[in-house]
């Protein structure tokens, strides 16, 4: 869900979220994630000039109505107006009878897809196939802005199935500058779609629902399944993170967990606090909330090191370290094995100091310390006046709306079965998580997944629908590759590929021919995406089989269904 050029609130203390790809997080406030890769155009998304994407591709816009279900109350008051909905396009490597392929930009500004254009899957799709890459913007995000501000009332028309509209819309409707003399509209021209992460689960409702318009849908990490309660998002890092930091953050949490949770030890909890130098934030859920970011950095992790967020690996190893890597906390220790035994690991004081204290450094370095002003200001979920604010700049607003109203994805600590050790605190709940669904938008129930779910969930499945997964993604749990799901067989058709230590869309991604190496991309990356341009040439082999760009449209699947897509994968 969802590496996110970390949506940021107008506030200098969110300066500790702001590293390029992590979860989608409103302040200090656990959302749901999935911005992943949202660069802003503005953010620190440091390029070459001489191939920065956003001078290579000039943006271009097409007018689409707001309001596509003029039959749905959902979006009452109605409107006839129309907005400008941004896309990029490269038709270098055209051909005559080549298909489009729509890259669905999903919750972010398209500027931080057009990499993918240029080097990734779009790029190596358009290429194999003689095809036009796009990168089609959704809307509310970057600059496809259908309304004037993001208040409650005008947020009505963000819906997934408007924007679901809006990418059918631009199929039937384009017309590619410089190529006007060419009809490459659906259904005349074989569209297919790729999206990761929301956006994933974007284009496989696509496929399902508009199979006349687009031929074909590629969803990576597509998060089918809407959760409200998502507290299966640790669980890529429990089970296949380092196993001593886990076992480290498990402890950690749990003595945080046993003070501030039990009753008895209400008088422990503002040594707690006061250890981390988080003595004057008011709210214990809050200070549950601040210490807890660290683990979340699985999600952002990249085979590239150019895309790579290393936070992960800097808090394992910090976590797990036995050594003490922040000397100033020293004067700490006493507390420490204090809180360590009141917590219920008195017995492992030994081994526990040196963690709990380089915990306490690590939070300090990369959150307490940027904090030059009142704390609660700084960390705290419940601030009113913050939430009030909806002009075009609070872009903040626009994934939280989608998942108070529809998504859900809810982080937890308290979802986590109770024979089970957290990864963060229980009292990272449902109604912790919620907050700013109520006081954003007035939205006091839970979010409305079945809404989402019916277009198939966790078993979606459609001829040309390819599902392709990380083994670590944190968002595996929300897809058809989720652990303890039965294991499909794997077609041209319906290709079903986990990526072997993969995260999050990792086939989504690529770097230029000339800087190719042995093992890089990763074998098991170079494989999905050969995997990716051999079914969709099929696919493409179909379309022209079935009579199609000849005015015969459907849906129906083509003459390699039941072939095995390659083996190996
Ligand atoms: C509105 O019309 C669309 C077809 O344009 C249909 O798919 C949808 O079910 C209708 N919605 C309602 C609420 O009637
Ligand atoms: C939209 O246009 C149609 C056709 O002109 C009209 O009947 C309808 O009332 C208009 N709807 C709104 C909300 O303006
Ligand atoms: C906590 O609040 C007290 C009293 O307002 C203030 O003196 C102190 O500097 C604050 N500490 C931190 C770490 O913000
Ligand atoms: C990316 O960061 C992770 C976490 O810090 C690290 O384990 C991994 O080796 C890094 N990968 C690359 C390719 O730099
Ligand atoms: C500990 O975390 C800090 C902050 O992220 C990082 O700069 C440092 O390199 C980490 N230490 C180790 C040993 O990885
Ligand atoms: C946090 O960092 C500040 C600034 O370096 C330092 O003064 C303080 O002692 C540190 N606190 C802890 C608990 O390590
Ligand atoms: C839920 O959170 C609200 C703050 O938004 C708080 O007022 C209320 O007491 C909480 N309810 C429960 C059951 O914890
Ligand atoms: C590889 O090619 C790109 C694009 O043509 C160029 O910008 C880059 O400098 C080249 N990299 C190396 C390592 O030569």
């Amino acid at each position: 869900m969802m590496g996110l050029g970390r949506l940021l609130a107008a506030t200098a203390c969110v300066a500790q979220l702001a590293s390029a790809f992590a979860p989608l997080t409103v302040r200090n406030l656990r959302l749901s994630s999935e911005s992943d890769l949202a660069l802003e155009p503005e953010g620190d998304f440091t390029i070459q000039e001489s191939t920065d994407p956003t001078l290579l591709y000039p943006a271009r816009t097409i007018k689409v109505p707001v309001d596509h279900f003029h039959n749905d109350t959902k979006y009452e008051p109605h409107t006839n107006d129309t907005f400008d909905l941004r896309y990029w396009f490269d038709a270098t490597y055209y051909k005559k009878g080549g298909p489009v392929i729509v890259l669905a930009a999903g919750e972010t500004s398209g500027v931080g897809r057009l990499q993918f254009l240029q080097k990734g899957i779009v790029y190596q799709l358009a290429k194999a196939t003689g095809g036009v890459g796009v990168i089609l913007e959704h809307r509310y995000y970057g600059k496809s802005l259908p309304t004037s501000d993001f208040s409650t009332k005008n947020l009505r028309f963000l819906t997934t199935d408007q924007a679901l509209a809006d990418t059918v819309y631009f199929a039937k409707n384009v017309k590619f500058a410089g190529l006007e003399h060419l009809d490459l509209t659906a259904p005349n021209t074989p569209y297919i779609a790729y999206g990761g992460s929301y956006a994933g689960a974007f284009v496989a409702f696509l496929r399902k629902l508009y199979p006349d318009v687009y031929w074909g849908a590629i969803s990576s990490s597509g998060v089918t399944e809407a959760i409200y309660d998502y507290w299966q998002y640790y669980e890529a890092a429990r089970i296949y993170g380092p196993k001593d930091c886990v076992t480290a953050t498990q402890k950690l949490t749990h003595v945080v967990d046993n003070i501030i949770l039990n009753k008895a030890n209400a008088k422990y909890v503002q040594k707690l606090k006061d250890a981390f130098g988080l003595g004057n934030l008011t709210h214990t859920d809050d200070f549950a909330n601040t210490i807890s970011f660290g683990i979340a950095g699985l999600q952002s992790t990249n085979w590239d090191p150019a895309l790579n967020d290393t936070s992960y690996g800097e808090y394992c190893n910090n976590v797990s370290s036995n050594a003490l890597l922040y000397p100033e906390t020293a004067r700490l220790e006493k507390d420490v094995q204090e809180l360590l035994t009141v917590g219920g690991y008195g017995k492992e004081v030994k081994t526990l100091t040196n963690q709990f204290l380089n915990y306490i450094g690590y939070v300090n370095v990369t959150s307490v310390q940027s904090c030059d002003g009142d704390q609660n200001a700084c960390f705290t979920s419940y601030d009113s006046e913050f939430y009030k604010k909806d002009d075009l700049k609070q872009t903040w607003r626009l994934w939280l709306y989608q998942v108070c109203d529809q998504w859900g994805f809810l982080q937890t600590g308290s979802g986590v079965p109770h024979n089970q050790l957290p990864l963060i605190s229980r009292a990272i709940d449902l109604n912790y998580t919620s907050i700013a669904c109520r006081e954003a938008f007035n939205i006091n129930k839970p979010s409305d997944v079945e809404s989402i779910n019916k277009y198939g969930g966790f078993g979606i499945s459609y001829p040309r629908l390819a599902i392709i997964d990380g083994e670590k993604d944190p968002w595996r749990a929300a897809t058809p590759h989720a652990i303890g799901l039965k294991d499909r067989k794997s077609t041209i058709s319906e290709p079903f590929i986990l990526i072997k230590d993969g995260v999050h869309h990792w086939d989504e991604n690529g770097v230029f021919p000339n800087e190719t190496a042995p093992n890089f991309p990763p074998k098991p990356v170079e494989e999905t995406q050969r995997a990716i341009k051999n079914f969709v040439q099929a696919w493409l082999q179909d379309f022209k089989k079935s009579g199609h760009g000849h005015g015969h449209g459907h849906g129906s699947a083509g003459v390699h269904d039941e072939q095995q897509v390659l083996g190996d994968l």
